[in-house]
């Protein structure tokens, strides 16, 4: 870190800011004493050019469309690895040895039951209320159960607690899916690695033996992969912010799975096939062009652009990639909704409005595809995120606990409401 300083000047105030570098990416000035120093805040409502914490665990370059966990590239960890060791890196900062690595995947796999009591919560909701009002309910309820893992001052418990929700979350989810479509819940099996033992939890029935398909696996394990951490987005922004009062993990990821259902985040996934549906036919997709660009019509293109990727964003490479292989390995030569999304993709790559505004396909963009072709309905896509991006969460908040310097998230306003004035009894009001 090169310690140098800005200088602040406004009317008679002045200030030296100190400027501080990272390892990559740009520089920050830190204007932690700049309210006390010279009385005033800082304005920056959506954050665009704010860094709210110091962090070793994700770095983005969206300029050059580049993702980085623990320094190691997405496109490495997505290809050559798997989503427990991407766990484990987030987690602890170093890849797995082979013995680690055994340990790891065990301790995981043996915390994927659920309290039995959990499931009189699904009972309480209609069989179609959306699958992510559940998980917020329901993981949430989680610090009703675990109350030994939730002294966050207690380092074996911030680990127990991590482990857990990352064990935890795939059931939970697939019990969200089978009570939404009527079927009875699947228990975890341990003879499963993490990703078929989800498939398993979502598609076996008792009627009949459920055969994991390798290739179908393999794609969901590295979808999770890709939507494992990305920074401070605006979930893992709710997940510290909750955190740093002192919350305990369970109700930090509640909130953090909250935010993410929100169509401008995580929400996207879902929104963006529906976007694909309504579209319906390549033929139609200037008009759908034509309303993203018009100021006067709220519409926008799912899976299209991203705050900080102003390039292609790595993860929808390999997530096109992946839909490819999963169409191609179920036979799904033609389908409709994919020559949509290319012949979109094709058409906006080269329109001027997007080029000039950066706007390029997000994870987003080809996941939907993929996932209804794995088998789950729209209303599942960000329940899906959400069970990947847990670990993101969770080590996010471990490292904010776990800094000395860590104090609650407490922002200012510029206040432009009525000024200072006197009740007025109600006979006087008019
Ligand atoms: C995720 O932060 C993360 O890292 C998130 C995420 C993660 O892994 O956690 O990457 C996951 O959330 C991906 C993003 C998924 N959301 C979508 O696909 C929804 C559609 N995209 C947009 O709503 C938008 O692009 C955002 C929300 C993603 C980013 O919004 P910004 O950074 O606030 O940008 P903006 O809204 O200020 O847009 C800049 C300009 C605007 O035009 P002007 O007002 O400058 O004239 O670009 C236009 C916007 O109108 N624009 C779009 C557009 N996205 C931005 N126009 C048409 N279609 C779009 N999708």
């Amino acid at each position: 870190m090169t310690d140098q300083s800005a200088k602040f000047t406004m009317d008679s105030e002045q200030a030296e800011l100190p400027r501080r570098s990272g390892t990559i990416g740009p520089e920050v000035v830190d204007v932690t004493q700049l309210y006390k120093d010279t009385g005033l805040f800082t304005f920056d409502p959506g954050f665009s050019s704010t860094a709210s914490c110091e962090s070793k665990i994700t770095y983005i370059d969206g300029d050059n469309g580049i993702l980085l966990h623990r320094g190691y590239s997405i496109d490495e960890l997505a290809e050559k690895g798997d989503y427990l060791e991407a766990c484990y890196l987030l987690l602890y900062g170093e890849l797995p040895t082979a013995r680690e690595k055994e340990d790891f995947v065990y301790r995981v796999t043996r915390h994927t039951m659920v309290h039995e009591q959990m499931n009189r919560f699904f009972t309480g909701f209609r069989r179609d209320a959306h699958p992510m009002a559940v998980m917020v309910a329901c993981v949430g309820a989680l610090s009703a159960f675990y109350h030994d893992s939730t002294d966050i001052a207690d380092p074996h418990q911030r680990m127990v607690a991590s482990l857990r929700m990352i064990a935890k979350m795939p059931t939970i989810a697939a019990m969200a899916y089978k009570y939404h479509i009527g079927q009875p819940f699947v228990y975890p099996r341990n003879d499963l690695d993490y990703a078929e033992n989800f498939l398993h939890m979502c598609f076996a029935v008792p009627c009949e033996p459920y055969e994991i398909n390798p290739v179908l696996a393999r794609a969901m394990d590295r979808i999770f992969t890709l939507h494992a951490d990305h920074e401070q987005n605006a979930s893992t922004s709710t997940v510290r912010l909750a955190g740093s009062s002192g919350a305990n993990p369970f109700a930090c990821i509640a909130a953090g799975v909250a935010c993410l259902w929100g169509p401008a985040h995580g929400g996207a996934n879902e929104a963006a096939l529906n976007m694909l549906m309504e579209i319906g036919t390549a033929d139609r997709i200037p008009e759908f062009i034509a309303r993203a660009k018009d100021k006067n019509d709220p519409f926008r293109l799912m899976g299209f652009g991203h705050r900080v990727y102003k390039n292609y964003d790595p993860r929808a490479k390999i997530m096109q990639k992946t839909c490819h292989e999963v169409l191609d390995e179920l036979g799904v030569r033609d389908d409709p909704l994919l020559e949509v999304a290319m012949e979109l993709e094709r058409i906006a790559l080269t329109d001027q409005y997007f080029i000039d505004k950066k706007l390029y396909p997000n994870v987003d963009f080809y996941s939907g595809i993929t996932l209804k072709a794995l088998g789950f309905p729209t209303a599942m896509f960000t329940v899906l995120f959400a069970v990947a991006r847990t670990v993101g969460w969770i080590a996010q908040w471990k490292e904010m606990i776990e800094d000395p310097k860590q104090r609650i998230g407490r922002p200012r306003q510029l206040y432009t409401g009525a000024p200072q004035r006197d009740y007025m009894p109600v006979q006087d009001r008019g």
